[in-house]
């Protein structure tokens, strides 16, 4: 780990979480990693590092503290971190910048347990403080092949899903669910494309530790080495 002095305030220690010496800048000034400081820097070289450190801890810990949450408190979620959550949803990224997404937000306790029931019986959907219905009007297809309506709604959600953890909330992703008794329930038109269900609300349960492939297995570099 490395550790700045800064220059205005005395020495003051810091940690970054992915570089083991120097700074994302560069390593100019540094003395030597043994020594553990790195001397000479301009004051705003140090907080800009500092802001970025911050921001990156941020995200990573919400992606490492994501999971799919299964069990819910009795307990609205405040309007304003719904607001935000939201927010992030409507910040995400999307091809053309269509921003075709719409999403219902039901948190009617009937209506929940409608969506439960449409959801194949889960029984949690009812239980969690929102359930989110994100849908698309878009049917574009990229020149790639894929659909645009199911790849951008996914990349809001799962800005949604990080910055509930920011939050304090929990979210699961709810893909097993009858589209038409969906549909009639929340009264969405046929053209509509119903994408995913979230839930959102207070964890009553804890994070388990992730089932993942070990890195070397999904990924490899320059070309594909991965077999047919
Ligand atoms: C597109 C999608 C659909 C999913 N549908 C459901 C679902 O209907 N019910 C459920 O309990 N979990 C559902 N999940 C959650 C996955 O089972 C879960 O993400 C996976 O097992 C990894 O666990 P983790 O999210 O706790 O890391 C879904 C996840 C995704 C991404």
């Amino acid at each position: 780990m490395c550790e700045f002095t800064a220059p205005a305030r005395g020495r003051r220690r810091l940690t970054h979480p992915f570089r083991s010496g120097g700074t994302l800048f560069g390593e100019k000034g540094a003395k030597s990693e043994k020594a553990g400081y790195i001397k000479r820097r301009h004051p705003m070289w140090f907080s800009c590092d500092r802001v970025l450190k911050e921001f990156m801890m941020d995200v990573f810990e919400a992606i490492k503290r994501r999971y799919s949450c299964r069990a819910y408190e009795d307990r609205p979620i405040e309007q304003e971190k719904l607001a935000r959550v939201l927010e992030a949803a409507r910040l995400a990224p999307s091809a053309k910048n269509f921003q075709d997404w719409r999403f219902v937000v039901v948190t009617d306790s009937d209506t929940k347990a409608q969506l439960a029931e449409a959801a194949n019986n889960q029984t949690f959907v009812g239980t969690a403080a929102a359930v989110i219905v994100a849908c698309s009007n878009n049917d574009h297809v990229m020149t790639c092949g894929q659909a645009v309506g199911p790849i951008d709604v996914a990349i809001a959600l799962e800005h949604i899903a990080l910055q509930a953890v920011a939050e304090g909330l929990a979210t699961c992703w709810i893909g097993a669910f009858q589209t038409n008794k969906a549909r009639d329930v929340l009264g969405i038109p046929a053209d509509i494309a119903i994408i995913e269900l979230m839930t959102i609300g207070y964890p009553a349960d804890r994070q388990r530790s992730p089932k993942r492939e070990p890195i070397e297995k999904i990924v490899c570099y320059q070309r594909w080495q991965f077999g047919s």
